[in-house]
């Protein structure tokens, strides 16, 4: 999908590396394109990133972590970004900035051995497929090459094989229970899915969510207001449709499933920078394979929660199934490994999708 087709912003003036940097970067990925950043250009070869959080009305970021992963591929985004212009970029994030707001400066300076990322050419058609992939496994030597992306500082556990993928559809069916049945989670998607649409610049369109068309349409009757959505839930097994199209079925029909390993438990806003920085050179790695990636993030945020004692649902249900799997993901994948997780997802290939988010304009990112 060539998003530069839906770019209208021109980069001409004396700010134009600057903007150029801009316009490119801000097609990293945010959970629900939120796109938490906003920019304000200093001069020519400076300008400040200021990040936000979504912790006030998303229930999978009340801890900031999701944002500050997604102003991470952000800032990797923009260091590639300035490579195609000759320019190395300092970041430096401002310490007196609140944790809602994480502020980075980015200073540009012109290196003359400064080589183009090749990655840069595939910053626009990396985009999330949520449709079912091939199931063939991705080579070793793919493998390797994503293993590369991330390192030194952080590793891919890879699964894969039909029974490994049969436990995560497994995990991931029982997961979305949790994500379909909580109002505080209904309250979020109500916000960022816009219907009847292929392309949404600061949303996810309804067409690009992974259902067929009828079940959207019954999705978009359903979530008009919670009293539907409960009473679809309790009478009419409503949730079973859309777990069967948009966990089961995807979680099997990939090509397998990673998970984005830190050196450590990821703690501090800049533990979490990190992991977004790794993850971004990963999905750009991977659009330059020819495969495709869907996020599946929310069961490691449940099992956060359940880790870390966090309410983040009235329903005492919801809080014991996170509980409970939580207690399943450290089986499956080893505590080490989920204490040190940073992202989650699947992989293969298939069809680029022909529906997408795209993003908010240059002109509408800066800072007034
Ligand atoms: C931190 C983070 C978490 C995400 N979680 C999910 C997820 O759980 N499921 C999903 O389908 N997409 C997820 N996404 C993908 C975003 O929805 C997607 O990047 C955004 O809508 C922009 O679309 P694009 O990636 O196609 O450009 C996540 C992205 C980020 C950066």
């Amino acid at each position: 999908m060539p998003a530069r087709d839906f770019d209208t912003d021109s980069a001409e003036g004396p700010q134009s590396a600057v903007k150029e940097i801009i316009r490119m970067a801000r097609w990293a990925p945010s959970g629900d394109n939120t796109q938490p950043w906003r920019f304000e250009v200093k001069d020519d070869r400076h300008f400040v990133v200021h990040g936000s959080d979504t912790r006030e009305h998303c229930v999978y970021d009340l801890q900031g972590q999701g944002s500050q992963i997604a102003l991470g591929a952000l800032l990797e985004t923009i260091r590639i970004a300035a490579s195609t212009l000759g320019l190395a970029c300092g970041v430096t994030r401002r310490p007196d900035t609140p944790p809602t707001a994480p502020t980075f400066d980015v200073e540009l300076t012109e290196i003359a051995d400064v080589q183009s990322d090749p990655l840069a050419d595939h910053i626009s058609g990396r985009v999330t497929q949520r449709r079912p992939m091939r199931t063939r496994r991705l080579s070793d030597q793919q493998k390797e090459a994503l293993d590369e992306a991330v390192g030194p500082s952080h590793t891919v556990v890879w699964i894969d094989g039909l029974m490994s993928k049969m436990g995560m559809a497994n995990l991931l069916f029982q997961n979305a229970h949790i994500r379909l049945t909580t109002h505080e989670a209904y309250l979020v998607h109500r916000e960022v899915i816009q219907w009847k649409a292929r392309f949404s610049e600061d949303r996810i369109p309804d067409m690009a969510i992974g259902l067929d068309p009828v079940a959207t349409r019954l999705m978009e009757y359903v979530m008009r207001s919670w009293g539907r959505v409960r009473f679809m839930n309790r009478y009419l097994a409503g949730t079973w449709l859309p777990r069967i199209q948009l966990d089961l079925v995807p979680a099997l029909r990939c090509g397998g499933h990673f998970v984005l390993v830190g050196p450590t438990p990821p703690e501090s806003i800049d533990d979490f920078v990190a992991g977004g920085g790794a993850l971004q050179r990963f999905w750009l790695t991977a659009t330059k394979l020819d495969l495709l990636v869907q996020p599946e993030m929310t069961p490691l945020i449940f099992a956060m929660y359940a880790r870390g004692g966090v309410r983040f649902t009235e329903s005492a249900r919801a809080l014991k199934k996170a509980q409970a799997l939580s207690d399943r993901l450290n089986g499956f994948l080893g505590e080490q490994v989920c204490q040190r997780a940073v992202f989650m997802g699947r992989i293969g290939s298939g069809r680029t999708p022909n529906t997408r988010s795209t993003r908010l304009s240059v002109e509408n990112l800066l800072k007034k």
